[in-house]
């Protein structure tokens, strides 16, 4: 079965050899989708016949968002500490722990389901594919269930055994290390493709963060790392080092950091709903562009620090706080998300790519940062199959 969507205004390919600029943009475009994949792009004019014919009606058709970090395994909300720190109260990392209680005490159903509820609301935004960590459980079977229910909805699970030191290991930091590298990881690899470490003060240092992450790439896990989120630390530097896909959140960087990202694979994740959220300072998207480094933009949702979905939302404050252009978050929240992840399927709409599409209504994709807020989601495609 193949499909033409033809008509389209204005056609994000991220794929400069099928456009113009770095999103590869044509005007006055089709896509025709055969099955799973994308077949042919190019000039509605010479498209090719196939079976069914979509009218985009002269609005923009990008592909659909990657968002390549949140947290959707976990039960409760923290609405009182929400509103604490709108009162003035500052972000801890301890937050955590109360959702690592609710989560424990969820069954897998009403887990699987919160996974559920959080992936369709994400997909009627925009988003085909979500990274998904574990994180809120932090005992060998609360992690290892975590992530086999991430895995039922998602093929980018990560393992965050190390997300704070459970509450049981108060006193023994250095024991809750050990078993995370340990029977947690031995019972958790099967279910997880990367492996992640929150290096932060209040959660792990650096010695703890690589012991983490090696013991994980030893097991075949990629390393992904949460990295100068709430200080300057040694996280960026770890991921560089270690060849980690991401370092994400990247809001405190010194000069070096960003160096050391430009000159590396290592790709910048901007995570500003948690900024947004914890009323905190925006890392420096345009300092890390200027430098060569790649940007990723991404939700992090959360219950704790950012409890949004909305790819669109992040994009519309990257833009307007943090200095990117509006091509350049459209292309951090696509091809970034997907540089991310090393996924060379999603993230762009050239033949050959996973049909992952996004139909705004709405003739430009500026218009993503140019109408925050607004729900600009006129269809949605993924894999071929029309989801919105
Ligand atoms: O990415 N930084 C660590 N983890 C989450 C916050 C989790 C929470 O507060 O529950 C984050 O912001
Ligand atoms: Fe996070």
């Amino acid at each position: 079965m193949s499909l033409l969507i033809t008509n389209v205004g204005s056609l994000v390919t991220n794929d400069p050899s099928h456009g113009t600029g770095p999103l590869g943009l044509l005007a006055d475009a089709a896509v025709v989708v055969e099955g799973e994949r994308i077949a042919w792009v190019g000039p509605a004019a010479s498209a090719p016949a196939a079976d069914e014919r979509f009218d985009a009606a002269g609005r923009a058709l990008l592909p659909g968002f990657v968002d390549s970090h949140a947290h959707l395994v976990f039960a409760g909300d923290r609405t009182a500490e929400f509103n604490a720190r709108m009162s003035g109260q500052a972000y801890t990392a301890g937050g955590i722990r109360t959702t690592v209680a609710a989560t424990r005490a969820a069954t897998d159903a009403e887990l699987d389901a919160n996974v559920l509820r959080f992936v369709t609301e994400a997909l009627r935004q925009g988003t085909t594919t979500v990274e998904c960590k574990s994180g809120y459980g932090l005992t060998v079977e609360d992690e290892a269930r975590a992530l086999r229910i991430a895995a039922a909805h998602t093929p980018e699970t990560t393992y965050l055994g190390a997300h704070v030191v459970a509450p049981e290991f108060a006193d023994d930091p250095a024991g809750y290390v050990d078993l995370v590298t340990g029977a947690m990881l031995d019972a958790c690899a099967p279910h997880a493709r990367w492996v992640d470490v929150f290096c932060e003060r209040g959660a792990f240092d650096g010695d703890q963060a690589r012991a983490v992450l090696t013991a994980g790439a030893k097991r075949g896990l990629l390393p992904r790392v949460h990295a100068n989120q709430l200080s300057y630390g040694p996280g960026v530097q770890l991921a560089v080092e270690l060849g980690a896909a991401s370092a994400d959140h990247c809001t405190h960087l010194t000069d070096e950091d960003v160096a050391a990202l430009a000159g590396s694979d290592t790709v910048a994740t901007l995570l500003p709903g948690a900024e947004f959220s914890t009323r905190a300072a925006y890392p420096d998207a345009r300092r890390l562009l200027d430098a060569g480094a790649t940007v990723a933009l991404s939700t992090d949702c959360n219950p704790g620090s950012s409890f949004t979905t909305s790819m669109a939302f992040c994009l519309a404050v990257a833009v307007r706080e943090m200095g990117m252009t509006p091509d350049e978050a459209v292309h951090a929240a696509t091809a970034g998300g997907a540089r991310a992840l090393r996924r060379t399927d999603v993230g762009t709409l050239a033949p050959g790519a996973r049909a992952d599409l996004l139909l705004l209504d709405a003739p430009s994709h500026v218009h993503l940062a140019y109408r925050p807020g607004v729900p600009l989601t006129a269809a949605v495609w993924r894999a071929g199959v029309r989801a919105v």
